[in-house]
């Protein structure tokens, strides 16, 4: 998610020194020669990658409205918004003016693509691809934006957010959507969902509509996303607070979660009654959880796992221990908030699916401190009633005090080192972003104690200490298979093209070999865009991303008389607007992704 929703500011009475102030102390520490040896490369984590070099040619900024890769790699457009998800119960087409029907876009891809996941069927050939759809413009989703407003308008924005499954195959080296697929589905602000784990039926999540606290209506502000083993996806909610107004005193619960009298005007409460925070003071505390979601069976219940926490979820990337107990890694995204960590107390069972179906409803859950030498602790959050810490699980983080961070977005293990990698995009004291890392004390998930370090500290020439192609304010990252970090961006709309960032260019995606920490860039999106969403096949020769928000503006929403403002990505049609999308990537030689 971009600039836009991230309002300035924060609601973290914690008095712990936040990752720039345990960042200088550290640097005082090691000037002192006290911490020379916790600045040694950490143990496991170089040379550890088992890929070739990287061998594309890196491309240059870009500022053009233009998706951009190697010359030695071609992408496809595969998934835009408002294109049919391929459901049996209707495929209808997109309309260029934005005029298709709240029923028609629940039948199709929703807006701004995020995290996503590719499971296979057959291996590498044919698959599924999950995917969220964070947030919406309606300055594009309708032909005259929010001049006119109506309880459609609120069911037709509803659908556009949520989760996209689609079915995916390849065929002569070209990728197609399988249309129709029986595993076609949207998932939307609309769709049942079951409570699962400590807080389901807690007083804190009974409503009027729910009095038994276990249903709650429709997950959406999917940011980043999640896996399990067992090939379900996990849907993370981060940004739901802004569909919310409470134009009364807001209760201290709600100031916690930036709850605020007009949202970000979404005005989905004066035709769904659930979002006046008010009237339904409990309504917001059925959001803000991990979702998992069986992409495998369309009339499976998304089911909302609450002992992961409830906070901004920025994805919930798994670690899988050598004792098969899993680690989950979440960031919270908003300026002073909390990385977090659960582990579940079985571990999983690879030979049934059923086995593991309650898995996630039983873990301890963890915020993270950074100690400014080097070493960091994983403090539990327990205590005697569970559904209530973990609802308010920021709360508990801050009595324990965990480590205020600088906007926590997607966190990565290595699949095979379990060294794990988490970005920083940037916020109060450091406008362009980090990323660090950090390795589990014995390399055991479940420890209660790692040793971290920056990895790099972004930011264009003479700032940071990138080596290789500069970028600023990373966001989604990916591992694949060969051990290649892969750093997408989202420098915010505001920001592109200007003072320090303009030398940057628009959006990008970059790879880097950690053994050597050299950056090379991969791709450039359109104008407006946030690059997002990397995943490579299992065979890693093709590498699926999702461009985000092209033609974002500036300002808060897009002018509806002027679609075109800012991009015109994808189709360029002289009658349309800008459309986040699914895109295909391959080596033209049909080669190893990053070679
Ligand atoms: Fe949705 Fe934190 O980006
Ligand atoms: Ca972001
Ligand atoms: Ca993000």
């Amino acid at each position: 998610m971009s600039r836009s929703l991230h309002r300035p500011g924060s609601s973290n009475p914690s008095a712990q020194p936040d990752f720039e102030q345990v960042l200088l102390s550290r640097r005082e520490l090691f000037k002192g020669g006290m911490a020379a040896a916790a600045l040694a490369v950490l143990p496991g984590c170089a040379a550890q990658g088992t890929r070739p070099q990287l061998g594309f040619t890196p491309i240059a900024p870009s500022l053009e409205d233009l998706l951009r890769v190697p010359p030695e790699y071609e992408a496809k457009v595969l998934y835009r918004w408002g294109d049919p998800v391929g459901a049996t119960a209707g495929m209808p087409a997109f309309r260029m003016d934005a005029s298709n029907s709240a029923a028609d876009q629940a039948l199709q891809a929703g807006m701004h693509h995020d995290g996503m996941h590719y499971f296979p069927i057959d291996g590498s050939r044919r698959g599924l691809l999950a995917m969220n759809h964070e947030y919406m413009d309606e300055g594009l989703l309708f032909p005259d934006g929010m001049k006119t407003w109506s309880a459609e308008k609120v069911m037709k924005a509803q659908h556009a957010v949520g989760v996209s499954v689609i079915e995916v195959m390849q065929e002569k080296n070209q990728w197609e959507v399988v249309r129709p697929s029986k595993y076609a589905r949207r998932v939307t602000a609309r769709t049942h969902c079951r409570i699962a784990g400590p807080a389901a039926g807690h007083p804190l999540m009974r409503t009027a509509a729910d009095p038994g606290g276990t249903i709650a209506r429709g997950t959406y502000a999917g940011c980043a996303h999640g896996w399990t083993p067992w090939g379900t996806y996990l849907t993370c909610e981060e940004n739901w607070h802004i569909y919310f107004a409470n134009s009364g005193s807001i209760p201290a619960d709600q100031q916690r979660y930036r709850i605020s009298a007009k949202g970000f005007n979404t005005r989905w409460h004066e035709h769904d009654e659930r979002f006046d925070a008010g009237r339904h003071p409990n309504e917001p505390n059925r959001f803000g959880w991990i979702v998992e979601i069986d992409p495998f069976d369309p009339d499976s219940i998304p089911v909302k796992r609450t002992a992961l926490g409830r906070i901004k979820h920025e994805g919930a990337a798994c670690s899988v221990g050598a004792d098969r107990r899993l680690a989950f890694y979440t960031g919270d995204d908003e300026d002073g908030e909390y990385i977090y960590k659960f582990v579940t107390d079985r571990p999983f069972d690879p030979a049934s699916k059923q086995a593991n179906q309650d898995l996630l409803d039983h873990g301890k859950l963890y915020a993270a401190r950074f100690n400014p030498d080097g070493s960091g602790d994983w403090l539990e959050l327990t205590g005697p009633d569970l559904g209530e810490v973990r609802v308010r699980t920021r709360q508990a983080a801050d009595a324990a005090g965990a480590t205020p961070m600088n906007r926590a977005e997607w966190i990565v293990p290595h699949p095979v080192t379990r060294e794990v990698f988490g970005a920083l995009t940037g916020g109060k004291g450091n406008p362009f972003g980090h990323i660090v890392r950090w390795t589990e004390e014995g390399n055991d998930v479940s420890a209660t104690r790692f040793k971290w370090q920056v990895f790099v500290r972004a930011g264009p020439q003479g700032k940071g200490t990138i080596q290789g192609d500069r970028f600023a304010n990373p966001d989604g990252l990916w591992i694949d298979s060969m051990g290649t970090l892969w750093v997408q961006t989202d420098m915010s709309s505001r920001s592109m093209g200007t003072a320090d960032f303009a030398p940057l260019g628009n959006n990008q995606a970059l790879a880097v070999d950690p053994a050597t920490g050299v950056f090379r860039r991969f791709l450039t999106g359109p104008r407006g865009c946030e690059i997002t969403g990397f995943h490579t096949t299992p065979d890693n020769r093709t590498v699926f991303v999702n461009i985000q928000h092209p033609g974002e503006t500036p300002g808060d929403r897009s002018d509806p008389d002027n679609p075109r403002a800012f991009s015109n990505w994808p189709d360029y049609a002289p009658d349309g607007r800008p459309r986040a999308a699914t895109v295909a990537i391959r080596r033209r030689d049909g080669g190893i992704i990053g070679s």
